[in-house]
């Protein structure tokens, strides 16, 4: 018998992260990789955040906090909640964990037994199906496809809802498409889930202010607020303020399901970090004048992704409403062979010979669960891109 958990075994170690270190390996071989393959910004994060940050440490707050935030950042995720969605939360109602990961895996934990089941629309953010997992519950993927720009339909979500659903999971916009929901869209979602009542909402909205021609960014519990009292808005200061290592999420919902949470923090990992949490309250409360220009520069790289991208004959390439992700499609592309002699059966086999013959980190589409695609982070530089786009037209140009 494996000394290891069963419960392990249900689970995969994530697919992106596996494909940064591979690239930071062959770099650190001397091979010249570029790497498209990392969800974070290539962005310094704001001087006032970290001057906040360096107060804190100064003002000796390096000490055990509450287990799921100090007092003064949960009241500026309420103001951020009514500032931005007009939605009321009381302290309470308000989780901060370490990380936007932790707090939706604490959600999850919190909530599901044996045969819980938990809707995903397809693709999805690498993290969601292996959660559920070792939560013991049951993922149930719900495919999208090209044609919708991957966004899901409300039927298709009709046709995922069973008895057994507990949980519905919506991030717009999404990792890995950079697909956004218009209100419209939202709300025909929501209409569904309010035929169904036993259905929670978990909206992961860490992507929120990354969003590009006017997008106007909602979420569930705005767009329809009868779904508040099941409804969990999970959000983070990961992407927006360039902050991924500094591990703070957090999350707004019913009390009894935060006191759920609350409990699981206080059991695995006490608090998050007190510095960190003293930095997120000023990229919460402090100036957010960074944010326009950092969505310049990132929709400038987005649109020439895009367009580069297009020019490939056999890669179709929808352009998306945020995030710093595209989702191409290489249908145009499977069956053939590179001149090395590697058959492209599948877009791990794309994306794996893009790397050994091209020198292009991306992660290909079945770690997102739709396939046959790969992903783009456009979070790098503009010298880098044009490069790799160079690189990935002249390999797809030479497969026979
Ligand atoms: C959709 C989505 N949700 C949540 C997270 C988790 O963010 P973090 O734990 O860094 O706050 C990520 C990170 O890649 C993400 O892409």
């Amino acid at each position: 018998m494996s000394f290891l958990s069963n419960t392990l075994s249900r689970v995969k170690p994530s697919p992106t992260i596996a494909m940064t270190a591979k690239t930071a390996e062959l770099k650190a071989a001397g091979r010249d990789v570029i790497g498209l393959s990392a969800g974070e910004p290539d962005f310094d994060t704001p001087q006032n955040i970290k001057d906040a940050a360096a107060a804190a440490i100064n003002a000796g707050k390096t000490k055990y906090t509450a287990p799921d935030g100090i007092p003064e950042l949960k009241e500026a995720v309420c103001a951020k909640m009514k500032r931005d969605h007009g939605l009321e939360y009381t302290p309470a109602q308000v989780s901060v964990g370490t990380g936007g990961k932790q707090t939706l895996y604490n959600a999850l934990m919190a909530t599901l037994n044996d045969g819980d089941e938990v809707v995903i629309p397809a693709p999805y953010w690498v993290s969601y199906p292996d959660m559920v997992l070792l939560a013991g519950g049951t993922p149930v993927v719900a495919e999208t496809s090209l044609q919708t720009n991957f966004k899901l339909t409300p039927d298709q979500l009709e046709e995922a809802i069973t008895p057994k659903t507990k949980w519905f999971i919506f991030n717009s916009p999404s990792n890995p498409t950079g697909a956004g929901y218009s209100r419209d869209e939202l709300k025909a979602l929501t209409d569904v889930l309010m035929r169904h009542p036993h259905v929670w909402v978990m909206s992961d909205d860490m992507y929120e202010h990354l969003a590009y021609d006017g997008f106007e960014f909602c979420t569930p519990a705005e767009v329809e607020p009868a779904l508040y009292d099941r409804t969990l808005t999970c959000n983070g200061v990961s992407k927006a303020y360039a902050m991924t290592g500094w591990r703070i999420g957090y999350a707004a919902g019913p009390v009894a399901l935060i006191a759920a949470m609350r409990k699981i923090q206080s059991q695995s990992t006490s608090n998050p970090c007190s510095i960190s949490q003293w930095a997120a309250l000023e990229a919460l409360n402090g100036t957010q004048d960074f944010l326009a220009p950092n969505n310049e520069v990132f929709k400038r790289r987005r649109n020439f992704v895009v367009d580069a991208l297009n020019k490939i004959e056999g890669i179709s390439c929808p352009k998306p409403e945020g995030a710093f992700y595209v989702y191409p499609s290489i249908a145009g592309l499977i069956g053939k062979t590179t001149p090395k002699g590697t058959v492209i059966e599948d877009d791990e086999a794309f994306a794996n010979a893009l790397l050994q013959e091209a020198d292009v980190a991306v992660v290909f589409g079945a770690a997102f669960g739709l396939s046959p695609n790969f992903r783009v982070s456009y979070a790098t530089s503009d010298d880098a891109l044009k490069t790799a786009c160079e690189r990935i037209q002249a390999f797809c140009n030479s497969l026979q």
